[in-house]
């Protein structure tokens, strides 16, 4: 696996295996790489010729106050782990490769990047959408993977390439999980030990939520209920909401695909998961 740090670098290579007939693979993470990032790889190499991975801690959709500076940063076991997963490439770029210092454009998917994880951290989804279109115009991949576990995140990606139509299939990949059904992610590691006990309980919450869903129960009461078992055990809940999968509008009755989206703290670390099903 190759290592590159400049744009222009990137682009040649891709260009070069372009020229050849590659179909081209990307899987953007900012690092810290789990089985979940692996499993994207994975995904990658099974229908794609080359996987481009980007390892980038993106500033702009940290809010003041949040973990940018603490976020961990560790390469060199990540490109341990990329080239045990066999990436072709993985571009690793500094931030002034990235945005330049007077940069005046930023995309918004409006209304999607205000709700849920937006409202409580305002332009998260602003750099996020940034970040990734210009990725996708640096990259220039054929097809791009992304985790279901942020899946509002996952819905704004499809939503921006619908509407700019950018040339890059947007393929999803299912959450993978501990033993215990806490979703994997980078942040796990800030839990303590008692914390990481009570983490999988939010999985619980969602799952007992699907099952109260499915036994026709009101929506409002499963989400109020959900939100006390939370309580109880220790989270500090941001949202809970049983939504329409297509748009993640708060779903109505008729609604028949669902995806129940929450978030919570527990301590200082954010978690977020979600469920999704057919009714
Ligand atoms: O999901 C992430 O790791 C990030 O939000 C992403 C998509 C790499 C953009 O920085």
């Amino acid at each position: 696996m190759q290592t590159l740090h400049a744009v222009s670098e990137v682009r040649a290579a891709v260009r070069e295996w372009r020229f050849g007939g590659k179909r081209i693979a990307f899987v953007p993470t900012m690092g810290n790489l789990h089985p979940g990032h692996l499993r994207l790889v994975a995904e990658a190499k099974k229908i794609a010729d080359r996987v481009v991975v980007s390892i980038f801690v993106n500033p702009t959709q940290f809010g003041p106050g949040e973990d940018y500076e603490s976020y961990p940063r560790t390469e060199d076991e990540d490109r341990n782990k990329l080239n045990e997963a066999e990436a072709d490439l993985l571009f690793l770029p500094p931030a002034a490769e990235i945005y330049a210092p007077d940069a005046k454009t930023r995309v918004t998917v409006a209304g999607l990047s205000q709700r849920y994880c937006g409202a409580f951290r305002p332009g998260h989804f602003d750099g996020v959408a940034t970040v990734v279109c210009k990725l996708f115009n640096i990259v220039q991949p054929d097809c791009a993977f992304f985790g279901q576990k942020d899946f509002q995140q996952l819905t704004l990606i499809r939503t921006m390439v619908r509407d700019l139509n950018i040339p890059v299939d947007i393929v999803p990949v299912e959450t993978v999980r501990e033993a215990d059904g806490l979703a994997m992610s980078s942040r796990n590691g800030y839990l303590n030990h008692e914390e990481r006990h009570i983490a999988p309980r939010l999985y619980r919450a969602l799952c007992d939520a699907k099952d109260a869903v499915l036994a026709g129960r009101d929506y409002a009461e499963i989400e109020r209920q959900a939100q006390a078992f939370l309580r109880e055990s220790g989270f500090d809940t941001d949202y809970f909401a049983i939504c329409r999968r297509s748009d993640l509008e708060k779903a109505g009755k008729d609604d028949l695909e669902l995806v129940l989206l929450a978030a919570a703290r527990l301590g200082k670390t954010r978690l977020i998961d979600n469920v999704r099903f057919d009714r």
